[in-house]
């Protein structure tokens, strides 16, 4: 029994390890197979900095890297940075002549080149306030005006309103519109308009840092909310005065339609149409200060009135003495109309009359009314 019971036993420790062996190359033929998948899947990776669509991104040419020492090819120049020549600039004396500065806003827009046509037919000039994305959308317009005599003004990039904006948000939108107007003509604006004339301490401030006045308007057509050239016509030709800045915007058909009959309307009344920066001209505008229109020259001084003569006692002419007529007296032929008689020496009390000085204002808002 116990032979028996040891047979049995050892034949029974023989399957087992036979079958342990088994076990155990099996698990070695299952951990060879697992180490091949392993190896393949490693293999097989695609490079990370592959595109999974090879086909979609592989250039069409092999990409040349730049050689040690090698020159860099030079950039290709960007169109529009080719400054624009501006006819010369005119030598209009606001302070005698009766100036008028239209300005039109927004733009430019397509519709923009029927005015510059207008303008043109009308040798007048004017002042286009743009905005930074329509610049980058139609440089050629930008171009265009500034070569037939126009000046141009930075409006903001996108017409934000930047009195309710923050530090950032204006230094942006007046930052890029500067850029914008500088690739397309080849350099930046000197004026800067506010949208809706919204503008604050911190507006006036950028805007002193970019060196831009902040040009606003005396006359208001109103053209962005009636859109009737009528309308429009008869109030720009009615609010029209001397110095005035008036507000027109490009972007709307019927504010160009009524350009024609307002140059027609207003040059029969004496105005000349000039530039912003032409009407001030002789006057230093300060960057960030505000300018509606621009101030009438002051009235002359009243003249200086003589002292009055010392009465010394007249000694009566002895008989016989010749008489002394004055010039012009009763007798003596005097200079004809409308020729000025050559002036006598002023009195000795009298101050030397010196001609008028214009004094610009502090605030140019004073001016107002
Ligand atoms: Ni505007």
């Amino acid at each position: 029994m116990l032979f028996g019971g040891l047979s049995s036993g050892g034949a029974k420790v023989s399957e087992m390890t036979e079958a342990v062996i088994g076990a155990v190359n099996r698990n070695r033929a299952m951990v060879a197979v697992a180490l091949l998948v392993c190896v393949w899947l490693t293999v097989m990776q695609p490079d990370p900095e592959v595109p999974a669509t090879a086909h979609a991104a592989a250039p069409t040419t092999p990409a040349k890297r730049p050689q040690a020492g090698a020159t860099s090819p030079s950039p290709k120049p960007k169109t529009g940075l080719v400054p624009v020549v501006a006819p010369p600039r005119r030598n209009i004396d606001c302070t005698v002549v009766k100036c008028i500065a239209l300005t039109f806003d927004d733009g430019p827009m397509p519709g923009t080149a029927k005015l510059l046509n207008t303008l043109a037919a009308h040798k007048a000039r004017a002042t286009f306030f743009v905005v930074g994305v329509n610049v980058a959308a139609y440089p050629d317009l930008v171009r265009r005006a500034v070569a037939e005599g126009h000046e141009i003004g930075n409006h903001s990039w996108s017409h934000a309103d930047l009195g309710r904006s923050s530090k950032g948000k204006v230094r942006s939108e007046i930052g890029r519109t500067q850029d914008a107007v500088r690739r397309a003509i080849g350099r930046p604006p000197d004026l800067f308009r506010p949208p809706y004339g919204s503008t604050d301490g911190q507006v006036a401030a950028i805007a002193r840092q970019n060196g831009l006045p902040q040009i606003i308007w005396s006359v208001d057509t109103f053209d962005w909310r009636d859109r009737n050239s009528r309308v429009v016509e008869r109030r720009a030709v009615r609010e029209a005065h001397r110095g005035a800045i008036i507000l027109m915007h490009d972007i709307h058909r019927t504010s160009v339609s009524a350009v024609p009959h307002i140059l027609e309307a207003l040059a029969r009344k004496g105005y000349v149409f000039v530039t912003v920066s032409e009407l001030y001209s002789g006057q230093t505008l300060s960057p960030g200060t505000k300018y509606r229109h621009r101030c009438p020259p002051p009235p002359p001084p009243p003249p200086a009135v003589p002292a009055a003569p010392t009465v010394t006692p007249s000694v009566a002419p002895s008989p016989g003495t010749p008489s002394v007529t004055p010039p012009g007296a009763a007798g003596t032929p005097s200079a004809p109309a409308g020729v000025l008689a050559a002036p006598s020496a002023a009195p000795p009390s009298a101050p030397p009359s010196s001609p008028p000085v214009e004094q610009p204002p502090a605030d140019a808002e004073e001016c107002e009314g």
